[in-house]
């Protein structure tokens, strides 16, 4: 058999490691790398919607593209339940917060569109009900492929199973808005192979998803990230010397943190549209610190690849933890080997006193780091809370060699296009 170097010029990679060690790094509420606090008065974009996870149209190089002068998002959708009896109290007031854990669950793609870059104007579905293989239409990346305004939506479809997936269609504009139509045939593209990447048959709780295509500046080739865990039975995994690090005395104890095993995947293209892929190892692991790298994405700066991805409190192991938020490495080539920004990894967490305000941050390559609202406090306990299901306001990053800094804030959901094409 071939090796992945003879059949595609690419050298397999040694994963990198995200330690124990580094993740001791992590300060939360150091003003560098904390969200600015969201204020519970937010505006919310569509009252009958939910929304989440935030994925701006762009091109493979990263650029986020409008067309025609129109920016466009997709977003991760639900409908709200404010009058559904299953989503009463026994006041019979409407339980937002239930209805708000449920999305998951109904999870369907929605696209919006905007003069201004924010302030979006509701497209609706992308695909209609029935063109999806499964429940859940989970995160990934919608690309514009040409001129002629060809879109390729890499998604995950999830329950039953989780399979990266793509759909290809088509951005029309007018005058007064945009459509996607002809978003009609779904390629499955691959699964968790359980040698490389977790299968559920391996764990229940494995994570494979999010996709992320993207042409890697200096070999040209077509490759993906998405999220994964490292392959083994739940319970199987090691934490040993290199996954602690250089921990002081007394650190040493990794307690159950074997079944925390997130891992950054990537997967390259065997042909030029995308339609055939081969896994390779992980860019990343975290295994002993961490069960879930969310959505990760690539900003390419200064000649480096700084790859980001989000996570959660949750989800860190035993005697680690960190806030909610964006994670960031930097290297010099795409296969590492990559060190975590500000020593640590974190890049923009949730203030510790509101610790869901926001969540699946996204770093363009203009610094802008775009993120929904989760949950705001409205008292001085953090008790009583507001749900959102809206953008949150975008915060201005500048990276910098090894680190980063909060540099600014702007409106809610504001998504600036990068470059525009004019469609034929
Ligand atoms: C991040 C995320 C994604 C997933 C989606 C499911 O917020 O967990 O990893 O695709 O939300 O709703």
């Amino acid at each position: 058999m071939k090796t992945n170097t003879e059949k595609f010029g690419v050298t397999p990679n040694q994963p990198s490691l995200w330690t124990r060690a580094d993740a001791l790094k992590v300060r939360a509420d150091d003003p560098t790398t904390t969200q600015p606090l969201v204020s519970a008065d937010f505006p919310v974009l569509n009252n009958d919607v939910f929304i989440w996870d935030t994925m701006p149209l762009r091109d493979l190089d990263g650029n986020v593209t409008s067309v025609d002068g129109w920016s466009v998002i997709f977003t991760l959708t639900a409908d709200r339940h404010p009058n559904d009896p299953q989503y009463l109290d026994e006041d019979g007031n409407y339980d937002i917060l239930r209805d708000w854990n449920d999305r998951h669950g109904r999870a369907k793609m929605y696209y919006w569109f905007s003069r201004t870059g924010k302030n979006w104007e509701f497209g609706g579905r992308v695909m209609a009900e029935g063109v999806s293989p499964t429940a859940r239409e989970w995160a990934g990346t919608p690309i514009l492929l040409n001129d002629r305004g060809e879109v390729d939506l890499y998604y995950t479809a999830v329950t039953p199973g989780a399979t990266i997936v793509k759909v290809r269609g088509r951005v029309v504009t007018t005058e007064h808005g945009v459509s996607m139509v002809g978003f009609e045939k779904v390629k499955p593209l691959f699964e968790a192979d359980g040698k490389m990447y977790q299968t559920e048959a391996q764990n229940a709780f494995w994570g494979f998803r999010d996709p992320w295509p993207f042409r890697d500046p200096n070999d040209g080739k077509l490759y993906m990230l998405f999220e994964g865990n490292v392959a083994g039975e739940r319970g199987s995994h090691k934490v040993g010397e290199a996954e602690i690090g250089d921990v002081p005395p007394g650190y040493e104890d990794v307690g159950n943190s074997r079944y925390q095993t997130a891992c950054v995947g990537i997967a390259v293209a065997r042909d030029a549209d995308g339609d055939d892929w081969e896994m390779l190892p992980p860019l990343l692991t975290a295994v002993g610190v961490n069960d879930q790298t969310e959505r990760p994405h690539f900003v390419f700066q200064d000649g480096k690849y700084y790859l980001f991805t989000i996570s959660h409190t949750f989800t860190y192991g035993d005697g680690v933890t960190g806030p909610d938020g964006v994670y960031g490495f930097v290297a010099d080539s795409l296969f590492g080997p990559y060190v975590p920004l500000n020593g640590s990894g974190l890049v923009l967490g949730n203030p510790s006193s509101q610790p869901f305000q926001t969540y699946s941050h996204y770093v363009m390559p203009n610094g802008l780091v775009t993120s929904f609202i989760d949950s705001v406090p409205t008292d001085e306990t953090g008790t009583q809370i507001r749900v959102g299901g809206t953008e949150a306001p975008t915060v201005g990053l500048k990276i910098k060699g090894q680190q980063t800094f909060v540099v600014a804030e702007y409106d809610y959901g504001y998504i600036p296009p990068m470059l525009d094409v004019t469609l034929k």
